[in-house]
């Protein structure tokens, strides 16, 4: 495994669409490694291929109750409201106030092809929008109803 360079906002790859897996081969199992590794090791909760460079439908989560692989993933239910801080490794030391629906039903395949069904309420179905948004080019910033303010973040 290896940690990979994560992409700051500004850089075009954030605003691209990344395209569907085909191949569920090593080079996709070495890609989710190493984006794992990189969100530990950045502390993050969340990361989408567009973030290290890869043009890829793929997306690594974990809220504290393990590690979440998503390859192609699609909303494909939501429900309810909350109203939450977000960040985003991309855009280091910013915090924004986005709306999200409270739960969320993603589809996806895993890293092997198989069809898996995941549920996220609370934070979980944040991180999976947030997420799934950075594959279409979407950062949160886009969404914030406001961005907080320098004495609004704690140390
Ligand atoms: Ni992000």
């Amino acid at each position: 495994m290896a940690i990979r360079n994560v992409v700051k906002e500004g850089d075009d790859v954030l605003r691209k669409t990344a395209r569907p897996v085909t191949d569920f081969g090593t080079r996709l199992h070495t890609l989710l490694d190493d984006m794992a590794e990189t969100m530990y090791e950045q502390n993050g909760v969340g990361l989408a291929g567009n973030q290290v460079g890869v043009l890829r439908r793929v997306v690594v989560i974990d809220v504290g109750e393990g590690l979440i692989e998503l390859v192609n993933p699609e909303i494909v239910k939501y429900s309810g409201k909350q109203e939450e801080v977000e960040g985003c490794l991309s855009c280091p030391g910013e915090y924004g106030i986005v709306k999200r629906p409270m739960a969320v039903t993603v589809k996806a395949q895993d890293r092997f092809g198989e069809y898996r069904t995941y549920e996220g309420e609370g934070l979980l179905a944040r991180c999976f929008c947030h997420e799934l948004d950075h594959l279409d080019g979407v950062i949160y910033k886009d969404k914030a109803t406001r961005m907080l303010m320098p004495d609004e973040i704690e140390a």
